[in-house]
């Protein structure tokens, strides 16, 4: 039987970007093109741009291998990202017609989705469509997010090099606690992201080491948060020492299910997926020191350095990150769809780990949570099984290309200009 010519693969990235989302992309690029694949296109600002016919030619982007190495060092999504949810295909066929219309013109064979759980909600709906629809197009995801709240992936690529970035920052943020004195003590209140999944937040206890205490409390979103009890403890804490430094998700919740910076009663912005925009809890918990207890406080906001900072990233997220590129690309290419890569550890110490396929139905729009057993009784602190989880998942670095003493990121003139 005559083999059919593989035609075309188009890629695109969506929701919050991280440190090696763009190594997946190099890895699906690599991939495809060493599989045969004839053009790699990548949609600008995902299925958001692709509605509106918005896509370039990775060929004429990715045309060294320095490029390519250019491109896993480049924070945030090279090709834009959307948040953009599809209806249901009941709802509205219309989107889908014209979705599979234009992949139709493309000659579109592999259609790869680099995202979290919101964005598996996107594979799954078309890859539906295409089943009931008879679409020979494959579509697959490849797992990303900072947030590691995705099912049956033991962790999600992106995740080791925020929990590297925020074990780091925590530990000099203690260190300069330390050097000055305060008449009253101070306090000193970090936020750090990861909405209703405390991965982050607990990655701060990776700063505690022979020459570190580690935070002295870290919240999670996964215990409600009792205002009292946060007062009192701290209260305590300042009582054995002068600088108390203490961690908190920027989605603890009140046992009310009310996340805390909502407490205040300012509008809150929410996106298409229902979720609500965070962020000043770190400021809110200064204040309410500041007033109860009467000491100096600071707040800190990792904010999108936490997920940026490819300058100094996990080396083992960078190559995982690549390898699940890869293994998503190779099960479009086998025939899989419906389906997304992911990680699965067959080691701790050595740490070993290798990729598989999982049916995306039963990833989409759900949230891997933090165990409760990985969170200690009092629900202020991280357990030693949290960090010997996540301790091998920051190991080893990746220097950046220094041009004049500051990263070089991939930048094709007018690209990032027209996004
Ligand atoms: O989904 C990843 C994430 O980084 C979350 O941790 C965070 O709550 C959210 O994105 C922030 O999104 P934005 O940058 O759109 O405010």
């Amino acid at each position: 039987m005559k083999k059919q010519k593989k035609r075309n693969v188009i890629v695109g990235q969506s929701g919050g970007p991280t440190a090696a989302i763009n190594s997946s992309l190099a890895g699906v690029y690599r991939t495809a093109k060493e599989r045969g694949y004839n053009k790699v296109y990548g949609m600008i600002h995902g299925v958001q741009g692709l509605l509106q016919e918005r896509y370039i030619d990775l060929s004429k982007h990715i045309q060294t291998g320095l490029d390519e190495e250019l491109l896993k060092r480049t924070p945030a999504a090279y090709l834009g990202s959307c948040r953009y949810k599809l209806p249901e295909i009941h709802e509205d066929q219309k989107t889908f017609e014209k979705i599979f219309r234009i992949l139709d013109d493309l000659e579109i064979d592999c259609f790869i989705y680099i995202g979290g759980n919101d964005s598996m909600d996107t594979i799954k709906k078309l890859s539906d469509y295409a089943l009931v629809f008879g679409s020979k197009i494959r579509f697959i995801g490849c797992p990303k997010t900072i947030d590691n709240d995705l099912a049956l992936t033991d962790h999600t690529p992106g995740y080791g090099s925020a929990a590297k970035y925020i074990g780091t920052s925590v530990k000099e943020v203690i260190r300069d606690s330390w050097s000055l004195e305060t008449e009253h003590g101070q306090v000193i209140v970090v936020e750090i992201m990861g909405r209703n999944a405390g991965w982050l937040t607990g990655a701060s206890a990776l700063s505690k080491g022979e020459d570190c205490d580690g935070p002295d409390a870290i919240y999670l979103p996964e215990v409600p948060f009792d205002m009292k009890k946060f007062l009192d403890h701290t209260r305590e804490l300042l009582q054995k020492k002068a600088s108390v430094v203490i961690c908190v998700s920027e989605g603890i919740k009140t046992a009310d299910g009310k996340y805390v910076t909502e407490e205040e009663g300012s509008p809150v912005y929410t996106d298409a997926f229902g979720h609500k925009q965070l962020a000043g809890t770190a400021a809110y918990l200064c204040r309410r020191v500041s007033e109860e207890i009467g000491c100096k406080t600071r707040a800190i906001e990792f904010s999108s350095l936490q997920r940026a900072a490819s300058h100094f990233v996990s080396r083992i997220d960078i190559l995982e990150a690549y390898e699940v590129g890869g293994a998503a690309m190779k099960a479009a290419d086998e025939g899989y769809s419906g389906q997304m890569a992911v990680i699965i550890r067959t080691s701790d110490d050595p740490y070993q780990a290798g990729t598989e396929v999982k049916d995306v139905h039963k990833i989409a729009n759900d949230e891997k949570l933090v165990p409760r057993d990985w969170i200690n009784k009092e629900g202020n602190n991280v357990t030693d099984r949290f960090v010997s989880y996540v301790r091998p998942l920051i190991q080893g670095d990746v220097q950046p290309i220094m041009v004049d003493g500051i990263p070089r990121h991939l930048y094709v003139p007018g690209f990032q200009e027209m996004m």
